[in-house]
């Protein structure tokens, strides 16, 4: 059997996770080159794990004949670039979230995907969580009837760097975009408006940096549904990752992973381990569900699960909620270009 040859460009926190669960869990592909600006780090990483290339200008590594597809998780600003050059060289594309920053850009790039008949993935790992798709599996099996109420709760256990805000295209493009998108996934339903309140509670700096810290967002599908999501870049007990959909044949959720499941009761009450502390450790199994999902399409030439327009969408709302936290009133989508 012929593996499917990937080429990871961005070697970073996400490209290292898919790199991992490519080389050591996942059968049908193996990761043949990585491309990194920071050539050190491709060459470390690609040394750790016995990769062919390592390259420092990614460009080379699209070139590479025998490439078949190519994971694009360098920072957002190269995404869709890159989506356009793999897509040129007809090579099948995954691409972290977000796919750009603009929406003109976004279509651009999906325009070159569209024309080269390529296959292509955005990142929105959340779909792939064991809890979450439970519960979309239960939503399917009609378990709560129509849906009427969705509640997001999403909150990190501490703010970026000042300077990975700064280039991270704001709260609503870089965090809350996870949360639009687990939004459209459960309900199967597209946003008509949107009302965000957002706040500055954690830091001041992030006020000067032109973003928010804390939001709730209430979010009016077509189908009449009603989304509220509410985050923060700080919970001081950890990564806060909980969804409930209330309907009218009952109400279906997810709880906190948590590291371990003992509880402890005295004098003051019960006690438990907190939930496990930022995405790396509480999605482990998503990113790898996700990347397999990836790989599995490719080589049984199958549709991805999660589509460019995926992507567009989310970008979408997220501008939707920028402007609504913004001008502090509730946007139409069709206000959306
Ligand atoms: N799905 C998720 O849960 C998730 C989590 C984290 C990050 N992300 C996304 O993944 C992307 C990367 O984020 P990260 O946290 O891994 O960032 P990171 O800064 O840790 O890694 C990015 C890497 O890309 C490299 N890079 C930058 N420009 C490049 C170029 N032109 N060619 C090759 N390499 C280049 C950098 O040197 C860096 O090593 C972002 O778009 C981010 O939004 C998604």
């Amino acid at each position: 059997m012929k593996k499917l040859n990937i080429g990871v460009i961005g070697a970073g926190r996400i490209g290292q996770v898919h790199i991992e669960n490519i080389v050591q869990r996942i059968q049908i592909a193996e990761v043949v080159a990585i491309a990194d600006t920071n050539f050190e780090l491709a060459t470390t990483i690609s040394e750790k794990y016995s990769i062919d290339h390592a390259y420092e200008n990614y460009k080379e590594l699209i070139n590479l004949k025998n490439l078949d597809a190519i994971l694009i998780c360098s920072s957002t600003d190269t995404h869709s670039e890159i989506i356009i050059e793999a897509a040129r060289a007809g090579k099948h594309v995954f691409c972290e979230k977000p796919i750009d920053m603009t929406i003109q850009k976004t279509k651009e790039a999906l325009s070159a995907v569209d024309a080269s008949g390529i296959k292509f993935m955005v990142g929105f790992n959340r779909r792939f969580d064991p809890n979450f798709s439970k519960v979309k599996g239960e939503i399917q099996n009609d378990k709560v009837g129509d849906i009427h109420i969705v509640k997001i709760t999403s909150r990190d256990p501490g703010p970026p760097p000042i300077e990975y805000i700064l280039g991270s295209g704001g709260v609503y493009m870089d965090m809350v975009i996870h949360d639009f998108d687990m939004a459209r996934f459960i309900t199967n339903s597209e946003v008509d408006e949107i009302f965000c309140k957002g706040m500055v509670r954690v830091d001041p700096e992030i006020k000067t940096a032109g973003d928010f810290d804390t939001s709730v967002a209430v979010l009016k599908f077509v189908d009449g549904t009603l989304v509220i999501i509410d985050n923060s870049r700080k919970a001081i007990y950890g990564y806060d990752q909980r969804l409930e959909v209330f309907g009218s044949k009952g109400m279906l959720g997810a709880e906190n992973n948590k590291a371990d499941n003992h509880f402890y009761y005295d004098e003051n009450g019960k006690h438990e381990s907190l939930p496990l502390h930022f995405f790396m450790q509480r999605y482990t199994q998503s990113y790898l569900n996700e990347i397999n999902e990836f790989c599995e399409s490719v080589f049984n030439n199958k549709i991805p699960p999660v589509s460019g327009r995926d992507g567009l969408e989310a970008i979408r709302i997220a501008m939707a909620a920028k402007l609504s936290a913004t001008e502090n009133r509730p946007v139409k989508m069709s206000e959306i270009e």
